[in-house]
């Protein structure tokens, strides 16, 4: 009874396997290829002047690397590099901060921190689609964590720190 129904299913589904394997490699490919990066935040305030302006001015994260600059001294390579997660802009991430020298604009806790990385909404000319603005607590944990906010005594809360 089954075999008729391999017989006439198998090679459509030999055929469907592989267009599939032709048409995955080059998609593979150019998702790797427009995987978002990070810019920094001097590209966002072209567009963004007032959010920028506010970020600028009044947020820690637009100064997030004095305090790390200002202790590396004191610290071994492995120590330093334990701070860039947090204290600098996509470290560890394609595109992200590698250091002060060859990323400078990455420096600093920036825009991207928050929004994620925005390549791929400036090329598009700020296609809303391209960024991430729906944000919740768990954007903020990864550095904002509990033994942090532990040893602070600092929650923040999730429309305060950026503009
Ligand atoms: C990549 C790590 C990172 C993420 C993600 C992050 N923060 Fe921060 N945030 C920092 C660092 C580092 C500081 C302290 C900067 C300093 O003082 O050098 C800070 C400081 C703050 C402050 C202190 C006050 C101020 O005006 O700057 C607030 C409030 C804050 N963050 C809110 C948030 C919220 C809300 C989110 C999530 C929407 C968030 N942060 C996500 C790293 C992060
Ligand atoms: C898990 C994330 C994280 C790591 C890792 C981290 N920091 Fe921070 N740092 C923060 C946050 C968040 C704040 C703001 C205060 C708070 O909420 O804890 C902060 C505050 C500071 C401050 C105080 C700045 C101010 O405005 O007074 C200094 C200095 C500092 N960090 C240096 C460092 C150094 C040096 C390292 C590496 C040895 C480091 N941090 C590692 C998240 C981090
Ligand atoms: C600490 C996290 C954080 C950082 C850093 C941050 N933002 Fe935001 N941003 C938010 C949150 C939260 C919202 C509100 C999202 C919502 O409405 O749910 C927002 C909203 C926005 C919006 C939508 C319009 C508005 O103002 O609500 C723009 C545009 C924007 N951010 C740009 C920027 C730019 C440019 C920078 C850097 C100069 C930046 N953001 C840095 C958290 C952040
Ligand atoms: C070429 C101009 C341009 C640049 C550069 C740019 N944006 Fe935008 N952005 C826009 C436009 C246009 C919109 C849609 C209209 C609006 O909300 O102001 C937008 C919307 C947004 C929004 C809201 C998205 C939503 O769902 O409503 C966020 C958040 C944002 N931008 C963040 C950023 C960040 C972070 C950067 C830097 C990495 C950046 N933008 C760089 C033009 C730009």
């Amino acid at each position: 009874m089954g075999r008729p129904m391999l017989r006439l299913h198998l090679p459509v589904l030999l055929a469907a396997l592989t267009m599939l394997a032709a048409w995955g490699r080059p998609a593979e490919a150019s998702a790797q290829a427009e995987a978002p990066r990070y810019v920094g935040s001097a590209v966002c305030a072209g567009c963004h002047p007032g959010q920028y302006e506010r970020y600028r001015q009044y947020s820690k994260k637009a100064h997030s690397s004095r305090g790390v600059k200002l202790m590396a001294k004191g610290l071994t390579p492995e120590e330093l590099a334990s701070c860039y997660g947090c204290h600098t802009t996509g470290y560890g991430k394609p595109g992200g901060f590698t250091d002060f020298a060859a990323t400078p604009e990455l420096a600093d806790a920036g825009c991207e921190v928050c929004h994620g990385p925005g390549s791929a909404h400036v090329d598009a000319g700020g296609d809303p689609a391209l960024i991430k603005n729906k944000l919740a607590m768990a954007d903020c944990e990864g550095c904002h964590n509990a033994e942090r906010v532990r040893n602070f005594n600092f929650k923040p809360m999730l429309f305060a720190g950026a503009h």
